[in-house]
């Protein structure tokens, strides 16, 4: 049987065709009125959909389109996510606000794409109670945007109210993946990257595989083809994006894996440092350690999330290790990089938690000595096998659970985080301080943030850094 091909030519060209309709026709527009259209684009989530919104706005960009940072634009577009209830109901909230807006500027856009628009019960709220919404779209076919644009103004005779004119384009699944079309990246100097999209884990509690669909990798030509265009561009860091990156290239014509991935990478001139996110412990292999520990440009950082400690609890989740499989790992990675920065995701409040789980978890967490870690309440999401299970715990519990997690967090990452206080390290500089504009921000291989004073022209630059004061989470330097 022939394989599917999982990149489609004809599908850019015929997108390019569409991006240059509205492109001429916004031109003719903006020579009568002098005026550009604008766009405003808010994401929600995970650097999935950071990475996404760059594609949408290369899009609208390539059409006419004028980045603004309010929503009082001409284009509205959020970009949701759905893997708790809280990401949800900041949509909902933004939808109220956009809604009164819009009544005060007749030609506005309003349109909806990302994870939570894969979810059928959100959608038929949407068309329900904010009929004013022209445009609905999923994860799987952003780079339609410029078809369903033209879609949408073409049904402007359509219909007498407007939610008859709203277009909904959503594809449950696909294999399809369309390269090169425009893209409009936040940094010049470090990129996401997609290697791996949607995720086949199922993890007992996540939305996340309903939502972005079966696993596919992108082919390793097209991955080295845009590091390398990247580095020609002067990017110095790439972040390589996948749910589970340790399972890149299964399903390729050629498997290949993550590690062998990596060595390639590792040969591009001009990039200096590699990270990626997000790693599963159980696809975490020897191999890839040791090319961690081999590697001048992996960056000393791994994010391995380990959900719970507790054995039982992990086998229920389904992610498919143990709590001694997981410190094994940490010991390894440990030894083939000894400085090695561990963050993580812990989940407090599955359902059937209980207290000796969740000391468990505590053990795990004084055990490793993560740097830092994102710890989360449990969140039921409709679909998923856990939302089912009868012992679904208390909210009171979950939350003083939640609170023991964060201080046990802190006083094992307080204990590692200041190791390198009076040491020179390389800072990737990344932008004028937010708060203290004689400031610069940047970041250590190990992810850890630094401020230091310094001119604005070292931005996209490393530079060897003195860090004299260590503040927690960031450091407090100057240029050595
Ligand atoms: N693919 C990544 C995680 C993506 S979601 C991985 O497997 O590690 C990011 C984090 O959100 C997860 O690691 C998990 O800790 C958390 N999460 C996912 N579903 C959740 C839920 N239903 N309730 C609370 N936290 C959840
Ligand atoms: Fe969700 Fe698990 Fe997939 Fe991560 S690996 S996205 S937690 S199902
Ligand atoms: Fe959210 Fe989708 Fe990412 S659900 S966490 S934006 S993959």
């Amino acid at each position: 049987m022939e394989k599917l091909k999982n990149t489609n030519e004809l599908e850019t060209n015929k997108q390019l065709d569409f991006i240059n309709i509205l492109k001429s026709k916004y031109e003719d527009e903006y020579k009568k009125t002098g005026v550009r259209k604008t766009y405003y684009i808010q994401t929600f989530g995970c650097q999935m959909n950071s990475r996404d919104s760059e594609k949408i706005s290369g899009i609208l960009k390539r059409i006419g389109y004028v980045e603004t940072d309010t929503e009082d634009a001409d284009f509205v577009l959020y970009n949701t996510c759905t893997v708790r209830e809280n990401a949800n109901n900041r949509v909902y909230g933004r939808l109220g606000y956009v809604g009164r807006l819009k009544k005060s500027r007749p030609g506005m856009l309003v349109a909806l794409c990302g994870c939570m628009m894969q979810e059928s019960t959100a959608v038929e709220k949407i068309k329900a109670s904010y009929p004013f919404v022209d445009i609905i779209f999923g994860t799987h076919n952003i780079f339609k945007l410029a078809e369903l644009i033209k879609t949408r103004l073409d049904n402007e005779e359509i219909g007498t109210k407007h939610s008859d004119r709203m277009v909904i384009d959503l594809w449950k699944d696909t294999d399809m993946i369309v390269e090169n079309l425009p893209n409009d990246r936040k940094y010049s100097f470090k990129a996401g990257v997609n290697i791996v999209f949607g995720c086949n884990n199922y993890c007992s509690y996540c939305i996340v595989p309903y939502v972005r669909g079966r696993e596919r990798s992108r082919n390793l030509e097209d991955i080295l083809e845009e590091v390398k265009a990247l580095a020609s561009e002067g990017v110095k860091e790439i972040m390589l994006l996948g749910q589970n990156v340790n399972s890149y290239g299964k399903n390729l014509d050629k498997p290949l894996t993550f590690a062998k991935l990596l060595e390639e990478i590792e040969k591009i001139e001009g990039i200096e440092r590699i990270r990626f996110m997000t790693s599963h412990p159980k696809d975490l292999s020897q191999d890839l350690i040791d090319v961690m520990g081999r590697s001048k440009k992996i960056c000393n950082h791994l994010h391995l999330p380990l959900q719970s400690g507790s054995t039982r609890l992990l086998k229920i989740m389904n992610r498919r290790y143990t709590k001694e499989a997981y410190l094994d790992l940490v010991e390894r990675i440990k030894k083939a990089v000894p400085d090695i920065s561990l963050t993580t995701d812990i989940i407090v409040g599955f359902p059937g938690e209980t207290e000796e789980d969740f000391l468990e978890t505590l053990d795990v967490v004084k055990r490793v000595g993560f740097d830092s870690a994102f710890t989360f309440l449990y969140s039921k999401r409709t679909g998923t096998p856990a939302a089912n299970m009868d012992n679904q715990v208390d909210e009171k519990v979950a939350k003083d659970r939640f609170d023991r997690l964060l201080t046990a967090v802190q006083e094992s990452s307080s204990k590692s985080l200041g190791r390198y206080e009076n040491t020179v390290q390389d800072v990737l500089v990344e932008e004028v301080n937010s708060q203290d504009g004689s400031l610069l921000t940047g970041r250590l291989s190990n992810n850890m943030l630094v401020h230091f004073p310094g001119n604005q022209s070292l931005i996209g630059s490393i530079i060897p850094v003195y860090l004299k004061e260590s503040k927690g989470f960031y450091y407090i330097g100057s240029q050595a």
